[in-house]
């Protein structure tokens, strides 16, 4: 869950009461550019008739390109009497307290996740564990999977949340696997070894690989090879996988989504007990506001276990209704799936055609909600200092809140990621213009 910076001082008072080691801890994560861009922006947000010099938010991964399709469909369905607003359910919402979750949710999320993978994997609601999104799940597989002090395998860049999700309250600690631009940012065999040897050094007890696939920040999927590789590396070394599919609904070039799930079909469920797949509504739907994600896991302890310990982190029976309904709809659901993937692949090619008639390149992507942005040939200095530096003009001067890759502990310095689905087609050509001008400028200064 992208979370908006405190208000407050995120320092706590030497002076005060004192609070638990691990709550003042600085494993929370706050601290990163990823959320500092976010105070601009909540200072002096742009709009287009009321302040049109303000800053644009191009760092949240939020989707409202299809959000017209969602609100159409509940008008018309709220108002039909067999449909969750009728007044019956109230009693049933308001006293269901079962940790399960309700089955006809369950069963709607399963039958989404499939549908979304083409129905080329499969889904059994048993399996499906309910979760205050995402980010919860992420937290409560770590906690499930390993103890405190022990370490996660994570491919870098990474979603900068993650920092706080895996770590902060599990005492876990994230170790990096480093990838870069010279394959496109791939997991490789000996990145993957040179990261567990790199863990193991430290004294770390590696528990398992979290990949993200389609990945945020890189808005690319990962390749069946490559999910073969980390597979089979965490069958040898006998550790968990757990893969973050909170944007496998956005894949918006066909058949280049390619789900865990189907690689264990394919190898007939074998190695499946060491996979868990996490996913939520927030990205694919575009309901980040309804705090609804799952976990999917192949190892029955798993499930009980979170299922257990999900009872800390339940989604209310009104939202699990309410989406209940709308998800059985397959014909809304199919609808909505392509209109959605058609609708990003679109807002995809206006920002790369953008960025690329002002000469800056990106990663090619083919899913999610942004564009890794390659801004290297306009620093100084290969730094992680002039990368900052860089992003700090972009932000004060262009009025442009992007993330710099060093908030997703890229090691390459120089790579943004740009969000493209939270704003009108009219204000992302605003942004364009404001980049286009910037790199031009930047240009004639530096022939000078
Ligand atoms: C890869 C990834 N995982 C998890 C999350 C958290 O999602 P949620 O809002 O469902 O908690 C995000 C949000 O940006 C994300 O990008």
């Amino acid at each position: 869950m992208a979370i908006k910076p405190l208000k407050q001082p995120s320092s706590v008072s030497a002076a005060a009461v004192s609070l638990s080691r691990i709550a003042v801890s600085n494993t929370h994560g706050e601290d990163s550019p990823y959320f500092a861009g976010w105070k601009a922006y909540d200072e002096n947000p742009y709009d287009e008739s009321s302040n049109p010099s303000g800053v644009i938010q191009m760092g949240l991964a939020e989707n409202q390109v299809s959000f017209d399709l969602l609100e159409k469909y509940l008008e018309k369905n709220s108002s039909d009497p067999t449909s969750s607003g009728r007044v019956s359910s109230f009693r049933e919402n308001a006293l269901f307290q079962d940790y399960h979750g309700l089955l006809s949710f369950r069963k709607a999320m399963a039958s989404f996740m499939g549908q979304i993978r083409g129905g080329r994997a499969k889904f059994d609601p048993e399996r499906i564990v309910i979760t205050a999104g995402a980010t919860a799940a992420n937290e409560l597989l770590t906690f499930i999977l390993a103890d405190p002090g022990d370490a996660l395998l994570v491919p870098t860049p990474y979603y900068p949340g993650f920092d706080r999700d895996l770590r902060w309250r599990t005492g876990v600690n994230i170790v990096p696997i480093h990838c870069d631009s010279s394959n496109g940012f791939e997991i490789t065999p000996a990145a993957l070894e040179s990261a567990y040897s790199n863990a193991e050094s430290r004294g770390l007890r590696v528990r398992g690989v979290l990949i993200t696939n389609p990945s945020n920040p890189l808005g690319a999927t990962v390749k069946r090879a490559v999910l073969e590789h980390v597979l089979d590396f965490a069958a040898l070394k006998n550790i968990h996988l757990v893969s973050d599919e909170i944007y496998s609904g956005s894949a918006f070039s066909d058949g280049e989504f390619v789900s865990i799930a189907e690689v264990l079909e394919a190898r007939g469920g074998r190695d499946s007990e060491r996979c868990h797949i996490v996913y939520s509504l927030s990205k694919d739907l575009g309901l980040p506001g309804f705090r609804v994600g799952t976990i999917y896991s192949y190892n029955d302890a798993v499930v009980t276990t979170a299922r257990r310990m999900s009872s800390f982190t339940l989604i209310s029976s009104q939202t699990q209704q309410l989406l209940a309904t709308m998800l059985s709809d397959e014909e809304f659901t199919a609808g909505y799936i392509e209109t959605n993937r058609e609708r990003l692949r679109r807002r995809y090619r206006m920002i790369v055609d953008g960025l690329d008639r002002a000469g800056i390149e990106c990663l090619k992507g083919n899913a999610g909600l942004f564009c890794w942005m390659n801004l290297s040939p306009f620093l100084k200095e290969e730094t992680v200092e002039e990368e900052l530096a860089l992003w700090e003009c972009i932000l004060r001067e262009v009025k442009l809140n992007i993330s710099p890759g060093v908030s997703c502990h890229c090691a390459e310095p120089g790579w943004f990621r740009v969000c493209f689905a939270n704003m009108s087609e009219q204000t992302l050509q605003v942004a364009l213009a404001r980049i286009h001008d910037f790199v031009e400028r930047r240009r004639g200064i530096n022939k000078r």
